[in-house]
């Protein structure tokens, strides 16, 4: 990768393909998962390496619960090991670890490890970690709605006085920039109910490649792509 490149500050992900790569391969879909958990513990030390301040990663949408019982039972079981195995390992290499989405839905052993992990990694200082679980966009947006409207009728806020920060910080991602970069791999060329407010100007890139074989190479074309485009935010060309 060239030197000189301008490396996005926040590169969010949706992972998909998994199911796809496991069919090619006459393998069940949940050999495409377990292959695309090795996958994010790869890009997460890739992208610190190439200096990428946050990822963030779409693991399990609100709409993903409609898959059968059995695939559902996997992914859940599959984001446990995750959480005991690699991301403790996360928390020693400094990584900062967030889970964005409704955790209250998850299995409460679910919710204590990610809590544990959130608390032990609240003070590392590299790069930050958001794992998208049970998230949607739209869900995300109507509990920060819920949670403004309860403080305009505790009378503490004025409706006028909402602002486009106030909603960004009820937000799941309160506190992170929003992304400079949003990949999509698998081939499909939608957003699926993800990051709809923070990937306002993002740049969008999709890639052919499953989640499973996408590694730092397809990484760095993506940057690549990124340092191709010009982002103009509604003003003029410079
Ligand atoms: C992405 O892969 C992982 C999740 C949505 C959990 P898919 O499981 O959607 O794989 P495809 O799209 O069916 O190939
Ligand atoms: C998006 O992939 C969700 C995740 C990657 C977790 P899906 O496979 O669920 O999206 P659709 O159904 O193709 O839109
Ligand atoms: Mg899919």
């Amino acid at each position: 990768m060239n030197k000189e490149q301008k490396i996005p500050v926040h590169v969010a992900i949706i992972m998909d393909g998994n199911g796809r790569w496991a069919k090619k391969r006459a393998l069940p879909r949940t050999a495409g998962h377990a292959q695309g958990a090795r996958t994010v513990e790869q890009i997460l030390e890739d992208a610190d390496h190439m200096g990428i301040r946050y990822l963030t990663v779409y693991a399990f949408s609100t709409e993903n619960w409609s898959r059968p019982d059995s695939e559902v039972k996997a992914l859940m079981n599959l984001l446990r090991t995750y959480m005991k195995t690699s991301l403790q390992k996360c928390a020693r290499n400094n990584v900062r670890i967030r889970v964005i989405g409704d955790k209250s839905k998850l299995d409460k052993d679910l919710q204590i490890a990610i809590a544990d992990l959130e608390r032990d990694t609240a003070s590392n200082t590299g790069i930050g970690f958001q794992i998208a679980i049970n998230y949607g966009a739209r869900d995300e947006l109507a509990r920060s709605v819920r949670s403004i409207a309860q403080k305009i009728r505790s009378g503490e806020l004025d409706p006028e006085a909402v602002t486009e920060e106030m909603i960004s910080d009820t937000l799941d991602t309160a506190g992170i920039p929003d992304p400079d970069l949003l990949i999509r791999t698998g081939g499909e060329q939608r957003i699926s109910n993800f990051l709809l407010w923070q990937t306002a100007y993002s740049e969008l890139y999709f890639c052919d490649v499953a989640w499973p074989d996408f590694n730092r190479k397809e990484l760095e074309k993506a940057v690549d792509a990124y340092n191709h485009r010009e982002r103009r935010y509604g003003g003029l060309m410079q």
